[in-house]
């Protein structure tokens, strides 16, 4: 594969789940929407893709996720208001939220069918280039973000890449599993993939997390529709294939802390983790911590 040809400048943000872990939150707002601090999860993903070198960003999108679509649109007068009133810190963080014109695709997936069909549904608008996949509620705080380090590898190694993470074995029922050929440092030699295995079938510690980087044959082999765990329409599954049509598939056990905010436990974890990471309000918030220890031990 040329170099060019390496070069990952769009991505999939598949945010057409229904988030019923969240409910009833989630009846009106889009788990891509809740913040973490005050910056909705979504925009935690678009600062990732962006700094690993994204330009075209698009959204799988289900009915009730308008309040996604409206987060990226400008506002002129509230931009207006800050700059007359002297809030420049305020109109900068502002700023940095907008988008390019044209920049965004939202396509619609009509059916919860899987992650896998979820990507799929994005496929015109990806032609014939590697991609990369993003799920949101996957936020992972890392010095250099978890999609550059992932980009960074991929143009030494082709094929596709997945960011990996140990997870204790009994959790492995929760993930999609890798089968390790052989393991160089971070990068991983992937043989085979499973999704949501029996705790006694996993074939590894090392679970897929929601960070992908995929060719265009994965698309073709979605096109069958198969599916698979749950009856969803999986994407470990359409990597799997990738596999055993001899392509090469690699894993980046990534540096960073990743959490999973599609968990209530995830997300207040991140909560807390962001709020301390925030200069503005970690003396306040660790104090109030620190304070309420004792309860903690007692609970
Ligand atoms: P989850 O498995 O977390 O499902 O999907 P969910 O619907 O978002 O949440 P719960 O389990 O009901 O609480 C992982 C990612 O895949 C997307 C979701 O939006 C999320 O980003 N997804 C999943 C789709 O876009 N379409 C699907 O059919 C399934």
């Amino acid at each position: 594969m040329s170099e060019l040809k390496r070069q990952v400048t769009k991505a999939i943000f598949p945010v057409a789940g229904l988030g019923t872990r969240f409910l009833p939150a989630t009846k009106s707002v889009p788990k891509e929407i809740m913040t973490l601090v005050d910056r909705p999860l979504i925009q935690y993903a678009i600062d990732e893709a962006r700094a690993a070198g994204i330009t075209e960003f698009i959204f799988v999108t289900s009915r009730g996720k308008n309040a996604l679509e409206d987060y990226f649109d400008h506002a002129p007068q509230l931009e207006d208001s800050l700059e007359k009133s002297g809030k420049h810190e305020l109109l900068e963080s502002l700023k940095s939220t907008n988008m390019e014109s044209g920049a965004i695709a939202y396509i619609r997936q009509h059916k919860p069918m899987g992650l896998g069909h979820a990507v799929w549904c994005a496929r015109r608008l990806i032609g014939d280039e590697p991609f990369a996949v993003i799920l949101p509620d996957d936020v992972i705080s890392a010095e250099k973000p978890c999609l550059q380090q992932m980009v960074e590898a991929y143009q030494e190694t082709g094929g596709s890449m997945v960011a990996t993470m140990q997870v204790p074995k009994e959790k492995a029922s929760s993930y999609g599993i890798l089968d390790v050929e052989s393991e160089i440092g971070s990068l991983v030699s992937v043989r085979g993939m499973v999704e949501k295995p029996k705790v006694a079938d996993a074939p590894s510690n090392l679970a897929v997390i929601g960070r992908y980087i995929l060719t265009p044959d994965v698309l073709e082999t979605l096109n069958r529709q198969k599916s698979g765990a749950g009856g969803e329409i999986q994407l470990t599954d359409a990597i799997a294939e990738e596999m055993d049509a001899k392509r090469k598939v690699y894993a980046l056990k990534f540096e960073g802390q990743r959490f999973d905010c599609g968990s209530k436990a995830g997300f207040l974890q991140a909560t807390v983790s962001f709020a301390l990471a925030r200069e503005e309000l970690q003396d306040e918030f660790a104090a109030y911590l620190r304070d309420i220890s004792p309860l903690i031990r007692a609970a």
